[in-house]
């Protein structure tokens, strides 16, 4: 694909950071905290892809599209490179923003958008026989319906491509980190999305997690650490025997 597309989907992102804002066809501003990823992430995320080589991504939960102009750019840098991004609430909850931040980044030939929940998507995208390399799963944060990403999201992922997941502050998304980690050939990635946050605000975040925390056992590995993102690679696949089960 273009560098042109890469250098303005670079610096639409970086605008949208330093104003806080993103607006929608009639101007209309909206923040884009708390719902978007923060910049130390996007770049953490697209840093990775980037050193991977990584150019078919996908993610669930677009949003104002702050995380797929991020993934969108590090696809971007590849020839062929493909983003695909699904939310259901693109057009009635987020004014079609995000959408629209695509085309103003001029990624338009790089990101295919769907206006539909990622659980009736993701099957037909399996289907359809698409491979990845990346996915970021911040769609519906609910267990069930984070786990069911990650489980169409694994049928679509190569071997030595990493999931990454979001809002590890929350025990559902920490509980799908843990059912990964103790039950699938995957494993942790370092990338660092915190170290430019500064300590206060690491510790305030490690607090609210313990705060939240549930009393029973937690194997993500994030129970008291102020990541909010993890990645987790692809090693091998599913080779589980049918009555295999590790606690989680
Ligand atoms: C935290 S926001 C995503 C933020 C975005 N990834 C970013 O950082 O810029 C969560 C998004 O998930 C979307 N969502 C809710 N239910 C969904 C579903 N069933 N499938 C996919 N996305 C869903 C919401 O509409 C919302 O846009």
């Amino acid at each position: 694909m273009s560098g042109e597309s890469t250098v303005s989907g670079k610096s639409t992102v970086m605008a949208i950071h330093r104003s806080g804002v993103v607006t929608d066809a009639e101007g209309t501003e909206y923040p884009i905290r708390p719902m978007s990823i923060l910049e130390v992430e996007g770049r953490a995320l697209r840093d990775f892809m980037v050193q991977r080589g990584y150019s078919q991504s996908l993610e669930t939960g677009m949003a104002y599209g702050v995380s797929t102009l991020w993934l969108a750019d590090a696809a971007a840098r590849v020839e062929g490179g493909h983003h695909i991004a699904i939310d259901p609430r693109q057009h009635s909850g987020y004014h079609s923003i995000g959408m629209l931040n695509v085309e103003r980044a001029g990624l338009n030939n790089v990101v295919d958008t769907y206006v539909e929940s990622s659980e009736l998507r993701l099957p037909k995208l399996v289907e359809a026989k698409t491979k990845l390399d990346f996915a970021f799963i911040d769609g519906r944060h609910l267990f069930d319906s984070a786990l069911i990403d990650f489980f169409y999201v694994d049928r679509m992922l190569r071997v030595g491509g990493a999931v990454a997941l979001h809002d590890l502050w929350m025990p559902s998304l920490r509980k799908v980190a843990g059912f990964i980690r103790q039950n699938r050939n995957y494993r942790l990635v370092p990338v660092d999305s915190v170290s430019q946050l500064g300590l206060p605000l690491r510790a305030y975040k490690v607090a609210k997690r313990l705060r939240t925390s549930t009393l029973g056992r937690d194997r993500s590995g994030f129970r008291a650490r102020a990541e909010n993102l993890c990645v987790l690679e692809k090693v091998a696949g599913d080779d589980r025997h049918h009555e295999h089960f590790e606690p989680f």
